[in-house]
């Protein structure tokens, strides 16, 4: 037997789900090859997983590809004699932190509506403490079975009842159709149980987050951009969902995946940053600005390649100063009325508490981050300092994504949220 240890990747390594117990719970589909996945992450990500399957699900994968991932043995039946009490059900429902069931087939789903029990997972669902144990449902299933009236009805009065419904993917489906109805994959879904698990410190903020470079053309093949990845950025605006904020991002030109269940809106040059920054900050009641934005652009970019004249001598380019994205909107009527908190990142070479200081006064932030360009520019570690009226407070170097959630409840613990 080999033994596998590379997890999917989940775009960190921490132990985001330590000491997390869930039960994951397979009913019958094709997606039940994604649960094997989604069970190793789950265990990459800190927590303990006890699998339960249905025998539909039996039908897709088998217990011991389930129990040699999870490394416990999987719960099929609730007949099951190893229970001393042969009261599976109880026993396992009331360990768990929360059940996810993954996949959730139509069938599934209307049984749970009708609060049926007649197999081992059914049962548990249904005998969950239910203040105690929330369930949470991966759906899975054909588009048209997905758009039918019942699924939507019963997604409804699930959600209704208390259950999180994940949402679903979209797609070339396993039946050679295309829509909505794939299960999610194995690293959203583990975005989304690790976001479900995240206090919502920010719950009914609307936040917006610049991040990545920008990119000035000086012709239609060339343009002038920086070394930022977008990853800080990216971060924070993960962060800032999990923690319950609805997040808009605009993003200059990177390669990184949206995060879950954030708005992305792509922009080139500073100038479309802007615009897209000013339409979406009237909504926004905290306005996050890592974006790495050129200070100049070519003030007359050639609307064709500049081709080389044979003379030896470069052309010769002027340039214009762009707007100050974030002075601009830390100008606004929202901003100075208290009602949009503003945070200005300082990428800096040296003497970064004065450099920080000084920019946070001249950008009329109540909160700035000062970071070192060269230790953060396409890094996935960085270390920040956070600085306002009220002093400074350095945040040691650790991954991105444990910053930018430090960093959501600084911002958090500074409005009062
Ligand atoms: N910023 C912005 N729009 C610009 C320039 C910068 O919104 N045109 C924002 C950045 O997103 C960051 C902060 O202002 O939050 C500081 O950016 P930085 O590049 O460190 O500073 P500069 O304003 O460019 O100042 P300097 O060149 O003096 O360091």
């Amino acid at each position: 037997m080999t033994n596998e240890t590379n997890g999917p990747s989940s775009g960190d390594c921490t132990q985001d789900l330590a000491g997390k117990h869930l039960l994951l719970g397979l009913s019958g589909g094709i997606a039940c090859y994604k649960a094997a996945e989604l069970c190793r992450a789950l265990i990459k990500a800190g927590a303990t997983v006890q699998v339960v399957m249905t025998e539909a699900a039996e039908q897709f994968i088998t217990p011991v590809t389930m129990q040699a991932l999870s490394g416990r043995p999987v719960y099929t039946s609730q007949w099951d004699s190893r229970e001393a009490n042969n009261m599976a059900h109880i026993n396992l429902s009331r360990e768990a932190d929360a059940i996810l069931i993954a996949p959730c087939s139509a069938d599934f789903m209307a049984k749970l509506l009708h609060g049926r029990a007649d197999d081992l997972l059914s049962l548990m669902c249904l005998a969950r403490p239910l203040d105690q144990v929330p369930l949470l449902l991966a759906p899975a299933m054909n588009r048209e079975m997905y758009a039918h009236p019942a699924t939507q009805r019963n997604l409804l009065q699930l959600a209704a009842d208390g259950a999180t419904v994940l949402g679903v993917g979209t797609g070339f489906q396993a039946c050679g159709e295309t829509g909505d109805g794939r299960m999610l994959e194995p690293d959203q879904l583990l975005e989304d149980v690790i976001a479900f698990f995240t206090p919502k410190v920010l719950a009914g903020q609307q936040v917006l987050v610049t991040a990545g470079p920008t990119y000035e053309a000086i012709d239609p093949v060339r343009g002038i951009t920086n070394l930022s990845s977008g990853k800080m950025g990216f971060a924070i605006a993960r962060a800032a969902r999990e923690a319950g904020a609805q997040v808009t991002l605009v993003a200059g030109p990177v390669s990184l995946p949206t995060p879950r269940g954030v708005t992305r809106v792509d922009v080139k040059s500073a100038s479309d940053m802007l615009d897209a920054v000013v339409s979406h900050a009237k909504f926004a009641t905290i306005f996050i600005a890592t974006a790495a934005v050129a200070d100049w652009r070519p003030a007359a970019p050639a609307m064709q390649k500049i081709k080389k004249d044979g003379s030896g001598h470069a052309p010769q380019l002027e340039f214009a100063e762009n707007t100050d994205i974030l002075a601009t909107v830390a100008r606004s009527a929202a901003a100075q009325a208290g009602a949009l908190y503003c945070v200005g990142f300082a990428a800096e070479s040296h003497d970064l508490l004065e450099n920080a200081q000084a920019k946070r006064l001249r950008k009329k932030v109540p909160l700035l981050v000062g970071n070192i360009g060269p230790d953060t520019f396409g890094q996935d570690h960085n270390a920040l300092l956070l600085v306002d009226a009220q002093g400074n407070t350095a945040l040691p170097r650790a991954s991105k994504l444990s910053l930018a959630r430090r960093l959501v409840q600084e911002i958090a613990s500074r409005i009062g949220a």
